[in-house]
């Protein structure tokens, strides 16, 4: 006998968890299927996905004991605060972040309890369309459901000849657990995960080298900050080499030897303790058997959905870092939750053009919407509102000075079209643009809101009237 439900979720991670819940509160009958990817001590799924068990909270807990571990040895003293020199207990460090993962992994389970998901522990993998809807094999049983989210996520993008096996030679699960400070620690790709790694493990006293392919450093990030974090970071001690091309990595006796061709194509060779590959994610469809069923696939093996996360089968529907868009977990929050209200016959929405990047590194680096130069390629006119934190009362007590704001609104309308910051709190700072942008807010809307004083927000403030020329304090 088959198991019958209205719709099923495949895939635990933000996207699908979050998709379950809110189905579940809008009345449907769900349930939820995770593969043993993050098994706990017991043998049972881990929910969370990429995000809570190897990605965002994870890397977030190490880089906040990384930070403080620079604050005591490079920070107190300008304070008048002396610590002598700190030492990093790199097991304590590690045990912390999976607590942490613990506890927040086992918290979803009991949301999934209070909003009556039903968990079900297997690999789902489509069998094909019955009367009762699609029958999906759950690890031995056969489940039915009139509706499934597809939430497969993705897994990291490995090189030929360079095999990872987390110990020596990493990708983002291995770099999350390394069991001690590497001496010398490279890093293949200057993306996201590069630059937030190697700035853990840089502050515990790695000496770090980022081979990136790309000649541009930050190309996806505004103009004005690409240059500013790279400045940024190469003071701070990461050794950023650009335009390189890799060829393999072989275990040495040091650990691990690395050659690669740098930017004016000389062959070189660098040997490390630990190599990290972070050159991207791919989606993951493994196991899915989406062929038994027709499901249609995009050139770069994501599931290939519309605007609204409809596939094209009458019923199914996939979110997250599965389908197109950034990779990016409370992107593929939002999809879950307007899929679950479409199914509901509700005006389930998403707005792409106000998803926020962050980059959680020292100083954190966000943005939200165009950039200067996506904007000049469109030809949109914008003015500029630029005001740096040294101007701000707030950074500088806090001693932390570094990086600015930078609002870009429409040169005839004045509507905000893009907002980017390197700068202490821009993860928190950056959601104020978010909602100005989501309320089509202008940029002169923001300069006649009332900012607390004295905050960080300041500056945000300032950068709105700095676009209508006419800051404050600056
Ligand atoms: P996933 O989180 O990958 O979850 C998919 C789940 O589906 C997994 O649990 C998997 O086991 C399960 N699964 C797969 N196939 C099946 C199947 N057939 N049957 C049953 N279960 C299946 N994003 C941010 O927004 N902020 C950050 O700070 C951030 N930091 C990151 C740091 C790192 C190191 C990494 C690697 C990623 C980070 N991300 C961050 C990205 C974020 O983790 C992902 O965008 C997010 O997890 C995507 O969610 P998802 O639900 O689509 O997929
Ligand atoms: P990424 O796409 O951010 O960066 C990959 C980098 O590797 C790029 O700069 C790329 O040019 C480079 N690269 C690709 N192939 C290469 C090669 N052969 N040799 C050298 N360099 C090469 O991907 P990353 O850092 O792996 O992270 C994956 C995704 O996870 C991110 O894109 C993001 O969606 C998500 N993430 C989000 C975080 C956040 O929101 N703070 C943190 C970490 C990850």
């Amino acid at each position: 006998m088959s198991k019958q439900f209205d719709v099923l979720v495949i895939g635990g991670g933000p996207g699908g968890y979050v998709a379950a819940i809110r189905a579940a509160q809008l009345g449907f009958k769900v349930a939820c299927c995770e593969s043993n990817a993050y098994a706990d001590p017991k043998g049972e799924p881990r929910l969370g996905g990429t995000c809570l068990n190897v990605g965002c909270i994870p890397s977030k807990a190490l880089l906040h004991t990384s930070h403080l571990f620079e604050e005591a040895g490079h920070g107190f003293a300008a304070q008048g605060i002396s610590v002598g020199t700190p030492e990093i207990d790199v097991p304590t460090m590690i045990g912390r972040k999976n607590a942490i993962v613990n506890q927040l992994t086992g918290g979803i389970k009991g949301l999934f309890k209070k909003n009556k998901v039903t968990l079900l522990n297997g690999h789902g993998s489509f069998v094909a369309q019955g009367a009762a809807g699609w029958q999906i094999k759950v690890g031995d049983a056969i489940v039915e459901a009139t509706q499934v989210i597809i939430a497969t996520g993705s897994m990291a993008r490995h090189l030929p000849g360079i095999p990872v096996d987390n110990k020596i030679i990493c990708d983002n699960a291995g770099a999350l657990d390394l069991d001690a400070v590497p001496k010398k620690l490279v890093i293949i790709g200057a993306g996201v995960i590069g630059l937030e790694m190697g700035s853990v493990w840089r502050r515990l006293g790695s000496e770090v080298t980022i081979l990136e392919a790309l000649p541009e450093f930050l190309s996806m990030a505004d103009v004005d900050v690409a240059k500013e974090a790279a400045k940024v970071f190469v003071k701070q001690g990461l050794n950023i080499q650009l335009g390189v091309q890799i060829g393999e990595a072989k275990p040495s006796k040091k650990g691990v030897s690395i050659a690669y061709t740098d930017k004016d194509g000389k062959a070189q060779n660098l040997e490390a303790d630990r190599l990290i590959v972070s050159v991207g994610r791919i989606p993951y469809t493994n196991g899915l058997n989406a062929e038994a069923v027709g499901l249609k696939l995009d050139e770069r093996g994501r599931i290939d959905v519309d605007g609204q996360c409809r596939t094209n089968l009458q019923g199914v529907w996939a979110v997250g870092d599965v389908v197109s868009g950034p990779m990016l977990a409370h992107k593929a929050m939002e999809e879950g939750v307007m899929v679950a209200e479409l199914m509901a016959g509700q005006s389930g929405h998403c707005n792409f053009d106000t998803i926020p990047w962050v980059i959680y590194t020292s100083p954190e680096i966000a943005w939200v919407g165009k950039t200067e130069q996506q904007l000049k390629a469109d030809g949109v006119a914008c003015k500029v509102g630029k005001i740096p934190f040294a101007a701000n009362g707030r950074a500088l007590g806090m001693g932390d000075t570094t990086g600015f704001v930078k609002m870009l609104s429409d040169a005839k309308t004045d509507r905000i079209l893009g907002v980017h910051i390197i700068g202490a709190n821009a993860s928190e700072l950056i959601s104020e643009a978010v909602v100005a942008m989501e309320f089509g807010a202008a940029s002169e809307d923001l300069a006649r809101i009332c900012h607390a004083h004295p905050t960080l927000s300041e500056v945000v403030h300032e950068a709105a009237l700095a676009c209508d020329k006419r800051p404050l304090h600056f």
